[in-house]
C-alpha cells in the first residue's frame, strides 16, 4: 500500500540526533545546572493550587505578558509555543510555503531541515573560512528587491550554532535595509551568552524576529518553551498558526516561576563565561586541536579526526558533539561548558592536566 505521505518528507532524513549516555554529558548546550530546587519547590505548588481541567489561555496571554515585561517588548508582539523549534517551521508556513528559505552553512540543523520538509526553495550561503558571515553572499543571494521575484525567510541565529561567532549588528542592519520583502529571522537561543543581542535592530524593523529560547540559559530544556519576539503586524499573523491553548498549564508555571527569578541566569552566565575562557585558554596547550572563539554556552573545536577524539573522550566518560558532518567542520566536535568539574573532566579526557 502507498501512504499518501508527500515527496519532501518521505525523503527527509530523520533530526540528526542519537542520545548516548555518559557520566559528563557535553553534547547539547543545555544549562551545566537544573532548574533551582527552591523554585521547583515553587512551581509544584503553583501548579497544585491551579485547577488542570480547565484550558490555559489561548494564546498564553500571562506567560507572554510576563516574558514581555523581562525583555522589554510588548506583549501584543510576543508569540510563545513549545520550544523555539517550533516557530522555526511555523514562520516557514507563514512566509515560505512555496517561496525561498535563505541561510548560511554551517547552521543549526533545522533550518534546512523545515525548508525541505515544507518544500521551500533553499539557499545556504557558504560561512568564510575562517567561519565569519559573509554578508555581501546573504544579499546578493536574495536576488531582487521586495517586489521581485518569490520571498521568504532568511535565518541567521546569533550567536551562530554551532561556530559561536557573532555577526556584527551594522552587518544584521545592513542585511535588514536590503531584504524589506523578506522576513529576517534572528534565532537569539544563546543571546544570553554575547556581549549584546539584536532587539532594538527588531524594534526598528517590522520584518525582523527574534527567537529566544527557555531551553538554554534558563535552564528549562525539559520544559519546552520558546517564543518569537515579532512587531504586532508578524505576530498578529503568526498566531494563527500557533495550535491554540497549545501552551500547558505545567509549562506557563514554570516559565513564569522563572521569570520572577531571573538572578539565577545571571549567576549562571557569569560563570559559564568565566568557565568558556577557561577552557578555551586550557585548549591552547593542546597539540591539535583549535578551538574557535565562541560568544555562545558551547566551544567548536576543529581536530584532526572528530571520530577518534569523540570516542576518546567518551571512554573517559566525557560525551560531546560531533560536528564533522557539518559543510566545513571536517575535523570538528562541539563541546558544551559544563560545571566546574565537568570541564575539568573534559580537559584531563583531552589530555591536558588539570
Ligand atoms: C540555534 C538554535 N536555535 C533553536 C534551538 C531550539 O531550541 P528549543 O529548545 O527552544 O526548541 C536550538 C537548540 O539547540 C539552537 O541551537
Amino acid at each position: 500500500m502507498t501512504l499518501p505521505i508527500r515527496p519532501a518528507v518521505l525523503h527527509s532524513p530523520d533530526y540528526p540526533f542519537s542520545p548516548v549516555n555518559a557520566p559528563v554529558k557535553l553534547d547539547q548546550n543545555e544549562s551545566f545546572a537544573d532548574f533551582p530546587h527552591e523554585l521547583k519547590a515553587i512551581a509544584l505548588q503553583r501548579m497544585h493550587d491551579l485547577p488542570w481541567h480547565r484550558y490555559t489561555d489561548l494564546n498564553a496571554e500571562a506567560l507572554s505578558a510576563a516574558i514581555a515585561a523581562h525583555d522589554g517588548w510588548a506583549a501584543s508582539g510576543t508569540v510563545v509555543t513549545t520550544g523555539s523549534n517550533v516557530l522555526i517551521a511555523l514562520l516557514i508556513q507563514l512566509c515560505a510555503l512555496g517561496g525561498r528559505v535563505v541561510t548560511v552553512k554551517p547552521n543549526f540543523a533545522l533550518y534546512a531541515l523545515d525548508a525541505k520538509l515544507l518544500g521551500a526553495s533553499l539557499t545556504e550561503v557558504p560561512l568564510r573560512t575562517d567561519m565569519s558571515l559573509d554578508m555581501d553572499a546573504v544579499i546578493a543571494s536574495l536576488g531582487g528587491t521586495a517586489g521581485e521575484g518569490p520571498h521568504g525567510v532568511i535565518y541567521i541565529p546569533r550567536p551562530h550554532a554551532p561556530t559561536g561567532s557573532l555577526c556584527a549588528l551594522d552587518e544584521l542592519e545592513r542585511l535588514a535595509q536590503a531584504c524589506p520583502g523578506w522576513l529576517l529571522v534572528v534565532d537569539e537561543a544563546y543571546h544570553q551568552f554575547a556581549p549584546d543581542d539584536a532587539r532594538e535592530l527588531a524594534l526598528r524593523h517590522a520584518h525582523v524576529v527574534l527567537l529566544r529560547t527557555f531551553s538554554k540559559a534558563w535552564g528549562l530544556a525539559g520544559v519546552r518553551l520558546g517564543y518569537a519576539l515579532a512587531s504586532d503586524a508578524v505576530a498578529r499573523q503568526l498566531r494563527k498558526l500557533v495550535p491554540p491553548f497549545g501552551v500547558s498549564l505545567m509549562q506557563s508555571v514554570c516559565a513564569q516561576v522563572a521569570l520572577e527569578h531571573p538572578a539565577y541566569v545571571q549567576e549562571r552566565v557569569i560563570l559559564t563565561l568565566r568557565e568558556r575562557e577557561r577552557l578555551a585558554t586550557a585548549l591552547q596547550a593542546h597539540p591539535t586541536w583549535r578551538a574557535l572563539p565562541s560568544h555562545a554556552n558551547f566551544l567548536l573545536i576543529r581536530t584532526p579526526d572528530a571520530a577518534a577524539a569523540h570516542a576518546a573522550l567518551l571512554t573517559q566518560g566525557v560525551l560531546v558533539r560531533r560536528q564533522d558532518s557539518l559543510p566545513g567542520l571536517q575535523g570538528c566536535i562541539r563541546v558544551t561548558v559544563g560545571t566546574v568539574d565537568e570541564n575539568s573532566a573534559f580537559l584531563r579526557a583531552a589530555g591536558l592536566g588539570v
